[in-house]
């Protein structure tokens, strides 16, 4: 298998109902070849069901799955050609790292004579060389975590399936292995479709994130589109750090929060109550000259009730003078840090019109 190249796969009106229960309903999603897509969502929301799916591990209930112009729904896993790599990553313990990884070469039937540098490549990858003669059963969680992934991406998969492949490292190596991952993603030319509830890494590395609830797709959107125009409060309070206020329409671009109207850069929803999204790092802290920021950006003033420090930056609250509390976050350099007042003390902060997020409030 030397043509590389990358399959896009289209899910349209996938269901999984195990009795009355819907673990999926009705997921529709097309994803371009070559694309990076995470589904994120909270736990039991429908994540893993869908990869298995995809995998040809569960059949859908109803519906279809296409791999190109191919209809692989009833196609079984072995068929399909592609990489996977699961929550519980099945290695074989009586085998050998390096056998472990050979495993998906020998199961395609490559050549033999390529094994060992394709082997040690894969390993390289995952920052395992030289661990080819190790045992499964020496090795700690998240090595093994890491021999699952070589196996997945050792045979140079057109589509490759992730559930959750770095959960079991500690965060430095999970943050360089979702550098190395996105670099990968760029070298192989392939499809990935990753599942995580970690909405920071799935901002961090995808081209597009699914935000799935209770087995539904809620919002599919670039990371930034996701984070600027939720679809409703669940997904505003998912991604990011949102604080999520019940706001009355005041016109046609104003909402009232307690005592003060404030105009929102983009129309607010149609119907429903609305709440207002407020990112930490969007409040930014008003530098006192009196005026509104110069830019038509909305004021809020209240007193600062609780400053905790972060390391990298400091989360300030505020409590506004109608009692609704919001917090911030200052960088924790001494420039940043010496403008927050303290504790007790007042505070005036501005949001930008652009950064004044206005959902609707989410079914329950
Ligand atoms: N074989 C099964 N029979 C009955 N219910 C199931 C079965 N498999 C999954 N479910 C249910 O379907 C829902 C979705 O499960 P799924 O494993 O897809 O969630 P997930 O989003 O991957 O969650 P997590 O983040 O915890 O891994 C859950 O409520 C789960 O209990
Ligand atoms: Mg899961």
């Amino acid at each position: 298998m030397t043509q590389h190249g990358s399959t896009g796969v289209s899910i349209r009106s996938v269901s999984k109902h195990y009795d009355a229960f819907r673990a999926l309903d009705d997921v529709s999603l097309t994803i371009a070849p070559g694309e990076f897509v995470s589904l994120l969502g909270p736990s039991g929301s429908g994540k893993t069901t869908l990869l298995s799916i995809l995998g040809g591990f569960i059949q859908p209930t109803a519906g279809s799955v296409r791999f190109g112009d191919r209809d692989v729904t009833f196609t079984p896993p072995h068929k399909r050609d592609i990489g996977i790599v699961f929550q519980s990553y099945a290695l074989f313990p009586h085998m050998t790292v390096g056998e472990n990884v050979a495993f998906a070469l020998r199961a395609r039937r490559l050549p033999k004579s390529g094994w060992a540098g394709k082997v040690a490549g894969a390993l390289a990858m995952v920052e395992l060389s030289g661990y080819e003669n190790r045992r499964i059963s020496q090795l700690s969680g998240g090595q093994r975590q890491r021999v699952a992934l070589a196996r997945a991406i050792v045979f140079e998969p057109r589509l490759i399936l992730m559930d959750e492949p770095l959960s079991a490292l500690d965060k430095q190596l999970r943050d360089a292995m979702q550098i190395e991952l996105r670099h990968l993603h760029r070298r192989l030319g392939a499809t990935i479709i990753y599942v995580t509830h970690d909405q920071r890494e799935a901002l961090t590395m995808s081209d597009r994130v699914a935000i799935l609830r209770d087995g539904r797709l809620v919002q599919i959107d670039t990371p930034e589109r996701l984070h600027d125009h939720p679809a409703d409060s669940f997904v505003a309070s998912f991604i990011g750090e949102a604080a999520l206020l019940p706001v009355t329409r005041a016109g046609p671009d104003r909402v009232a929060l307690g005592g003060a109207v404030l105009r929102s850069g983009r129309p607010l929803p149609q119907a429903g109550d609305l709440l207002l999204a407020v990112q930490t790092e969007k409040l930014l802290i008003d530098a006192g000259d009196g005026g509104d920021g110069g830019d038509g950006a909305n004021r809020l003033s209240g007193r600062v009730s609780e400053i905790i420090y972060q390391g990298e930056s400091l989360k300030v609250f505020l409590t506004l003078d109608d009692g609704t509390v919001l917090s911030l976050r200052q960088p924790s350099h001494h420039a940043a840090r010496s403008s927050v007042p303290p504790v007790g003390g007042r505070i005036a902060v501005t949001l930008h019109p652009e950064d004044t997020i206005i959902v609707p409030r989410a079914a329950a």
